[in-house]
């Protein structure tokens, strides 16, 4: 227990000095204030583990002082024990200076075994507050997989999947519409496998020139062709002991997954113009955006390829798929940006979780961490609120109850045809409207293909 931190706050210099000796005397390690402001400038300096006070002092008193240092203390993530020092017979002040955060008090006069059993007492109830936090965080982290987020079944069968290959060398497809983690997985793979402390290799394939792809991945002599004016070492031989993350692969030309292909089944390529085969040791994950399977049955994908690319397959859902998700998401990056821009933020209103939650997030998880960032980087409290979200979040138009139908049954019945066709003219309408008149984006706001999309609309004679 020595060696511990306390600050113990009097303005009376005689009862700080007799208090002073009387812990050092105790082993624990002792600063003294003059009042409760000295102690708030102290704490700045070096944080005490347990902080004595005397109640009636003049400027800030105990009470407030209690509340002030436990306020801080809360928004450091930090604990801080307090007990306050009381006049005899004023128990109703020191049952408020409990309620303002304090753990005990003391009534003066008081016997110096009773202070220090209590100071003692404090101190090991901060450490099991501190073992619980831990704890705590230990169980989130049961939520997470390195630094993926998220507790949804959809996860859970990602994590589990994660778990079962990262120490192979087996291929893996990992599918998903644009920001839903898939270069996040692919990391967490290789980082979490025994490939780890090899390099991991991203190429973006559909981001490089068709007729430079072969030499990004493979390398090429000197002279191999117009402007191959040195030797390049390929990606692939880059990655050597380690991983390839082939992101966008459905964009890769066909020549290039001839010899992808050859590649992979050999372990070993020979680059563009050389004669000497190359021998590596390359993991391969593969990220893409499109339904690849499809690509294979319109012949833009070779399917040799896609069965070899394709051993494990990990699917990333939609964010709006993933329920309470998107707020331990939000949460997280609310974290991770309060800390980046150095703001107190606390935490989000519970009328900007409803917004959050009700928000159908075309971009997935990439754009609620950007709305996130712009919120924390605008708001001005400690509580991230509606106000600091994007207007197109407030307007969303609330499904549910705009889709139910009307309390009052009309007397004579309707038509429920022309009631469903008008319905449906007038969400067409509004997400064409909320899509700034992009009909793709459009579709994917109503969960239909682009084709059924433009069917509907003309359908209507909506379109133009
Ligand atoms: N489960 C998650 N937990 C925490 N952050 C995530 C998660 N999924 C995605 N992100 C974050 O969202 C952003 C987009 O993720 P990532 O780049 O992995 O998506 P992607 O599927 O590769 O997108 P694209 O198809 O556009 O390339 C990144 O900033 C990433 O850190
Ligand atoms: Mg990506």
């Amino acid at each position: 227990m020595s060696g511990e931190r306390l600050l113990v706050v009097d303005d009376d210099q005689t009862v700080r000095r007799v208090l002073g000796i009387l812990f050092e005397r105790h082993g624990f390690d002792v600063e003294t204030a003059i009042s409760g402001e000295d102690a708030l400038r102290q704490v700045e300096e070096r944080w005490p583990d347990l902080v004595v006070t005397d109640l009636n002092m003049q400027g800030i008193d105990g009470i407030d002082l209690v509340r002030a240092l436990k306020s801080t203390a809360a928004r450091e993530g930090r604990d801080i024990a307090c007990i306050v020092v009381t006049a005899f017979g004023s128990t109703a002040v020191a049952i408020e200076a409990m309620k303002a955060g304090a753990l005990d008090y003391v009534q003066k006069p008081f016997r110096n075994d009773e202070l220090v059993m209590k100071v003692r007492r404090g101190l090991s109830q901060r450490e099991l507050e501190r073992d619980n936090r831990r704890l705590q965080r230990q169980l989130k982290s049961r939520h997470q997989f390195e630094n993926l987020v998220g507790s949804s079944d959809a996860m859970h069968v990602v994590y589990d999947m994660i778990h079962r290959v990262k120490d192979t060398r087996i291929s893996c497809l990992i599918e998903g519409k644009s920001g839903t983690g898939k270069e996040m997985v692919a990391r967490a793979i290789h980082f979490s496998g025994l490939r780890a402390q090899g390099p991991f290799v991203a190429i973006n394939c559909g981001a490089i020139p068709e007729n430079l792809v072969e030499s990004e991945l493979f390398g090429h002599k000197k002279g191999a062709f117009t402007g191959a004016s040195r030797d390049k070492v390929g990606l692939m031989q880059s990655a050597d002991k380690g991983t390839i993350f082939l992101d966008e692969v459905a964009s890769l030309p066909l020549s290039a997954q001839v010899k992808l292909l050859r590649a992979l089944q050999e372990r070993r390529f020979t680059p563009v113009g050389a004669v000497q085969e190359v021998s590596v040791d390359v993991r391969v994950l593969a990220a893409c955006n499109v339904d690849l399977e499809a690509a294979v049955e319109n012949g833009e994908f070779r399917e040799d390829l896609y069965y070899r690319l394709n051993v494990v397959k990990l699917e990333l859902p939609p964010l709006r798929e993933r329920g309470d998700d998107i707020l331990m998401l939000a949460e997280s990056f609310l974290d991770e940006f309060a800390r980046e821009y150095d703001r107190p933020l606390r935490g989000i209103s519970p009328d900007a979780r409803t917004l959050l939650r009700a928000y159908h997030y075309p971009g997935n998880v990439r754009e609620l961490r950007n709305l996130v960032e712009r919120a924390v980087a605008l708001c001005r409290d400690d509580v991230l609120t509606a106000a600091d979200l994007p207007s197109h979040l407030q307007t969303a138009p609330a499904t549910t109850s705009a889709v139910l139908p009307a309390k009052q049954f009309p007397e004579d019945g309707f038509d429920l045809d022309s009631e469903l066709s008008r319905l449906e003219k007038t969400w067409l309408l509004a997400a064409l409207q909320e899509a700034d008149g992009q009909k793709t984006r459009a579709a994917q706001l109503l969960h239909m293909s682009f084709r059924s999309f433009r069917y509907r609309l003309n359908k209507y004679a909506l379109d133009d």
